[in-house]
């Protein structure tokens, strides 16, 4: 069986996807842990599906935080999946795990990410910039901040009418489909990364 741990801080509706889509066998995996670096919605989502969940406090740990949640998490599961996780992994943990991290940033890399582009702020970014067309755009972990390789990308038209709210909610509707796919193709053993380019097999 394929054994996720999953990172969260905030609603967690990404996490509730994947949840879901396990329960009604469409993905074979199991989610044998969540950690939250905060008092986190996502982590009552885990608990009603009878999954084991940890808090990290991200103030507790400071910049221990990485290395406890290795800890938490060991050194044996098959992925880790950042689903709107806020902190920044650091150490031993990207090496322990390299190319076993994932995210799932709402935009299409390298527009509107990197520090501090979270949340609403990507989507009003994309706005005020007046781009037609934003996503999202999942890809491994590395020491920086959304700059890894690249493993797949959504689109969505940006429409003249939109807020950043309307935007957010049309991509994260593709996040959920994004993040399903990249973990089945984990699951299925056809990732290959080579020097910083990702390959489907
Ligand atoms: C998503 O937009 C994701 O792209 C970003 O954080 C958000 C998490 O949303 N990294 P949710 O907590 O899964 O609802």
């Amino acid at each position: 069986m394929f054994r996720i741990g999953v990172l969260v801080s905030g609603s967690g509706t990404n996490l509730q996807y994947i949840i879901d889509t396990i329960k009604q066998n469409k993905l074979d995996i199991k989610i044998e842990k969540v950690i939250s670096d905060r008092e986190a919605y996502a982590l009552e989502r885990a608990k009603k599906a009878n999954i084991k969940t940890i808090l990290v406090d991200r103030k507790i740990y400071k910049n221990k935080l990485s290395d406890k949640i290795l800890e938490e998490l060991g050194e044996d599961l098959d992925l880790i999946v950042l689903a709107g996780f806020l902190s920044i992994l650091r150490g031993r943990i990207l090496e322990v795990y390299k190319n076993r991290i994932i995210n799932i940033h709402p935009s299409l890399i390298p527009s509107f990410c990197g520090e501090g582009m979270y949340g609403l702020k990507v989507h009003q970014a994309a706005l005020d910039y007046g781009v037609k067309v934003s996503g999202c755009t999942v890809h491994i972990v590395d020491s920086g901040t959304d700059t890894g390789p690249i493993i797949l990308q959504k689109t969505v038209p940006v429409y003249a009418e939109d807020t950043a709210e309307t935007l957010q909610e049309r991509i994260h509707q593709q996040e959920y489909i994004a993040l399903e796919e990249t973990i089945r193709l984990f699951a299925e053993n056809r990732i290959k990364i080579e020097e910083r380019k990702v390959y489907i097999k």
